[in-house]
């Protein structure tokens, strides 16, 4: 099992999460985080830190999907393991709908 990120990180990216994962197993997009599903160890830390409930379980409904991604991403951005700035305009887009078909990018973080 495992913790997954889901798109209400885009275009926010608080990074409230990274400072507290015992595995160092976040790793860093340009406007998102995600979690390498293989490295996570399940222990749920991380959850409640996330100001946008953008962390969850795998074992919640429709997540599949989510691990694949965050699968996929974690293998080709660079580890995060020191909070940072959230990105600018952040508070703006909190709880916005569509965020993954308006903002999404696959271009790497700069990581920690
Ligand atoms: Fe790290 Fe634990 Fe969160 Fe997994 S659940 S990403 S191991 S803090
Ligand atoms: Fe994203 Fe929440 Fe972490 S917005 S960077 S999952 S604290």
């Amino acid at each position: 099992m495992t913790y997954v990120v889901i798109d209400s990180c885009i275009a926010c990216k608080y990074t409230d999460c990274v400072e507290v994962c015992p595995v160092d197993c976040f790793y860093e997009g340009e406007n998102m985080l995600v979690i390498h599903p293989d490295e996570c160890i399940d222990c749920g830390v991380c959850e409640p830190e996330c100001p946008v409930d953008a962390i969850r379980s795998d074992t919640e409904p429709g997540m599949e999907t989510w691990v694949e991604f965050n699968r996929k991403y974690s293998e080709i951005w660079p580890v995060i393991f020191e909070r940072s700035d959230p990105l600018p305009d952040a508070e703006s887009h909190e709880g916005e709908d569509g965020k993954l078909e308006k903002y999404f990018s696959e271009k790497p973080g700069q990581g920690t």
